[in-house]
């Protein structure tokens, strides 16, 4: 049955992406309501809870947690603190939607799992890409076979993020920093939604001489990821690649009878023997349908699209490419089965 009132959310972590999160709420207020705002930072948890109509903004984690009027909770916070934080919220019965990477390791990932099936609370992951119509539109001609199966999936990041990541000191530091955690994740995602779900088998990777000195993760890096059915993927990740935006996502798929690719403008380019057509997608605030697919499920009790356990295997791949760069060998992700 659906909600009457709005639904109490808390925004952890009121930086770049708790703005987009809250921006999400704020534009539904028939559905959401942002009660509390927790930051380590006084000044920008004051500021953006006067900024949200926050009843709450406060450093303290458990006096956001603790109100019974916060019923769901988004998690923005650096990498590595957000397991910590979106177990608390379970704890505390809320839904939890969480940024990626939404955990560092294997058993941190199931200890979240296991948490919100105990809790009955819904744990569900921003992967943006998920929501992004240009990938939605290509997975679906893909698996309605446009192009015949895919076995070829190269995707591109191209960004240049040195001032950003400065201004975010701990985006440098953290135990998972580097674009192949920050970027890499992203698009394994996309790989998966391109080729079905295909179980990704093995991962090498492999990072270039650093042109970010401060960085302890890689600043540029390239990974190939092989997959059932003799499908492979290519994925190559930077922070240092100068753009005209920015940054520039391209990505192209390989099938039998064709080839489908992004240039990151919003335009799909369709290549078969019969020539190229390009169709245009209007552009969507990822975020903004993000969280209107999170408050939906939250009010329906459904379960989210990128619930954390269908997210496992992109997450899994992720930290097989880690381990690849630092062991210089090719890596089995962790069975996505073994759960
Ligand atoms: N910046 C991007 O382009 C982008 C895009 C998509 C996703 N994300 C993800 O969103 C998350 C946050 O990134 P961001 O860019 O918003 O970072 P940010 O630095 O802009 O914001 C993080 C905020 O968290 C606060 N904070 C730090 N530790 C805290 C703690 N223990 N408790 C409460 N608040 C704390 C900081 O003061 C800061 O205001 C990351 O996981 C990142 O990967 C970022």
């Amino acid at each position: 049955m659906r909600r009457t009132e709005p639904i109490g959310v808390a925004v952890i972590g009121a930086g770049w992406a708790g703005e987009r999160h809250a921006a999400a709420y704020r534009v539904r207020p028939q559905l959401a309501r942002v009660v509390a705002v927790v930051d380590t930072n006084a000044a920008v948890a004051a500021a953006r809870g006067h900024q949200w109509d926050a009843s709450l903004a406060t450093t303290d984690l458990d006096a956001a947690l603790s109100r019974p009027d916060v019923q769901v909770v988004s998690v923005c916070l650096p990498n590595s603190l957000h397991i910590a934080t979106a177990l608390a919220a379970l704890e505390a019965g809320k839904h939890v939607i969480i940024e990626q990477p939404f955990a560092t390791s294997v058993e941190d990932a199931d200890t979240l799992i296991r948490t919100a099936a105990r809790v009955r609370r819904l744990a569900m992951v921003a992967e943006g890409s998920r929501f992004d119509p240009v990938y939605l539109q290509m997975a679906d001609m893909i698996l309605s076979d446009e192009i015949g199966a895919p076995y070829l999936v190269r995707i591109a990041r191209d960004q240049h993020r040195h001032e950003m990541l400065r201004a975010r000191s701990w985006s440098l530091t953290d135990a998972a920093s580097g674009a192949m955690w920050n970027g890499g994740i992203h698009d394994i995602e996309t790989l998966r939604m391109f080729t079905g779900g295909l179980a990704i088998q093995e991962v090498y990777a492999t990072a270039t001489r650093s042109n970010l000195p401060e960085l302890e993760g890689d600043d540029t890096s390239v990974a190939v990821l092989r997959c059932e059915y003799g499908c492979v993927g290519t994925l190559s990740e930077s922070y240092s690649a100068h753009t005209p935006s920015g940054l520039r996502v391209r990505a192209e798929v390989f099938g039998a009878h064709g080839a489908i690719a992004t240039d990151g403008t919003g335009a799909i380019t369709i290549t078969t023997q019969d020539g190229e057509r390009t169709v245009r997608v209007p552009s969507v605030d990822t975020y903004d349908a993000m969280v209107a697919h999170f408050l939906d499920c939250v009010s329906r009790g459904n379960e989210p699209a990128t619930a954390a356990y269908g997210m496992r295997p992109g997450l899994f791949a992720t930290l097989a490419a880690q381990t690849s760069m630092i062991f210089s060998a090719p890596i089995a992700p962790e069975p996505s089965s073994s759960f």
